[in-house]
């Protein structure tokens, strides 16, 4: 049978997994350049025979007919990546958990195994990265381990399978999928080929025995290594863990869960003993925030269906020299100086020889829209040197004309800042006419339709 079939090469984009039969300078799905690489198909014998053995053949039934249990979740033991999850692990699902390298991928997963092996059932960590010895002295720093958790060092996909099939573990972490390595493709680990084989194979072996499989899959910046968003329509759940490698916070997000919702983020903060919940993000933000200091107030941004609650510091300070400095940490610096240039234009504000520094104190990254409207007010508090009421929540687009503009999820902002204690807000007009009048509460709500009406608020 296999002689009949010729072996081919096809181009795959190591980005986004496009098949061509020849080269092309850019991918025409994902757009990026040379990203196309050639790599040999053999017609695989082996992803036909996974676990045939284990695999009753399925028949039609009626919904009815299937039985649920609660108990299907289990519970990693850690809130936050539950949430993210939907509420718990699915057996038998596939979870791809992506991100930069460094991050703390391989951390969680193990922290999460470790809770698991702790009610008793067992899991197995691959790893073929790193050393059983590396992984030991990571998992010191973490804890006890107790003996139902395994480590195997290897990279050889067949090997992995039989031991998977033999012993089988409740949960298995592949760390990473573009270090394994099948026979039966020609092409090598980490490519486009090897990857989808790899996750081919355990994704049978995932529901044929019910185990679940995380696959950790680093993100690289344009290299020969394949992107896991290759996968991403392959496995059940995908999860990104991001941060900013300067500190501690870590954001896990889901872009795709088939048994929940992908607006949850889970918050984390890595520590010398591993990564720690942040259950409370925003009261956890605002920590060591002085009272009534100009240049400082609080705007709500969301990360998800999550709203955190954000400090802006702006620090306006006169300029001797003529070159005016415009430093933005945790924000858009070009959008500062837009909206510098605006409030110049449209509310007269003589800024321009003024140097400005702007920080999110807390280390995010803030770049949604709804921040400009807090950005203007911390630099006009500071210009002016007049600090604003330190329980005021501001948030809104600011337009070029000095309009601000209307917002999304009004309500969770809202309620965020009513649950941190916050008594005042100003927010866009426009987005005002959808509330429900209950929502306010005991707050006093202000609906500003331009920078000029907001600075008046101060
Ligand atoms: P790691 O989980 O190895 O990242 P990834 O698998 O995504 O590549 O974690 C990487 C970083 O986390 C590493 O630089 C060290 C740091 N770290 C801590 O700060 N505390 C800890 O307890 C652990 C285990 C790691
Ligand atoms: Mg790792």
């Amino acid at each position: 049978m296999a002689g009949k079939v010729k072996n081919r090469t096809v181009f795959f984009c190591q980005e986004c997994g496009y098949e061509s039969p020849k080269w092309l300078g850019q991918c025409p799905m994902c757009h990026k350049w040379n990203s196309m690489v050639e790599e040999r198909v053999t017609p695989s014998t082996s992803s036909a025979s996974v676990t045939k053995s284990a695999l009753d053949l399925p028949k039609p039934q009626p919904l009815s007919s299937i039985e649920m249990e609660e108990t299907d979740k289990l519970k990693s033991g850690i809130l936050e990546l539950d949430r993210v999850l939907g509420g718990g692990i699915v057996q038998g699902s596939m979870v791809l958990v992506g991100g930069d390298p460094g991050i703390g991928k391989s951390t969680l997963l193990l922290q999460a195994m470790r809770n698991i092996s702790a009610k008793k059932l067992d899991v197995l960590y691959v790893s073929g990265e790193e050393s059983l010895k590396q992984i030991k002295l990571r998992a010191m720093r973490l804890g006890e381990f107790n003996d139902y958790l395994k480590l195997l060092p290897e990279t050889r996909l067949d090997r992995i399978q039989d031991i998977i099939e033999e012993t089988r573990p409740m949960a298995v972490v592949i760390d990473s999928i573009q270090t394994l390595y099948s026979e039966t493709v020609s092409s090598p680990p980490g490519s486009v080929s090897q990857v989808r084989e790899a996750t081919g194979i355990l994704l049978r072996i995932a529901k044929s025995l019910g185990i679940t499989v995380f696959i950790i899959g680093h993100v690289t910046k344009e290299g020969a290594v394949a992107g896991p968003r290759v996968l991403e329509h392959m496995v059940d759940t995908v999860l990104y863990f991001e941060g900013d490698g300067r500190n501690a916070y870590r954001i896990l997000r889901a872009v795709k869960n088939r048994f929940g919702s992908t607006d949850e983020i889970g918050v984390f903060e890595m520590h010398e003993d591993g990564l720690h919940e942040v259950e409370n993000p925003s009261e956890f933000l605002l920590s060591g925030r002085l009272e009534s200091a100009p240049g400082s107030i609080v705007t709500c941004c969301m990360e998800g269906t999550r709203p955190l609650l954000l400090e802006i510091q702006a620090l306006i300070a006169d300029n001797a020299f003529g070159f005016p400095r415009r430093q933005a940490a945790g924000t858009d610096h070009n959008r500062v100086s837009l909206l510098m240039a605006v409030m110049e234009k449209r509310a007269g504000m003589r800024l321009s020889s003024s140097d400005a520094y702007i920080n999110i104190a807390g280390g995010i990254k803030a770049t949604e829209p709804a921040v400009d409207l807090g950005i203007v007010m911390a630099i006009a508090s500071s210009f002016r040197n007049r600090p604003i009421s330190h329980d005021t929540v501001a948030f809104g687009e600011v337009g070029l004309s000095g309009e601000v503009r209307a917002v999304s999820d009004v309500r969770q902002r809202i309620n965020e800042a009513k649950r941190l204690g916050f008594k005042r807000i100003l927010m866009p007009k426009g987005s005002l006419k959808n509330l429900k009048s209950d929502v306010a509460g005991d707050l006093s709500i202000a609906g500003i339709r331009t920078i000029s009406e907001a600075l008046e608020e101060i």
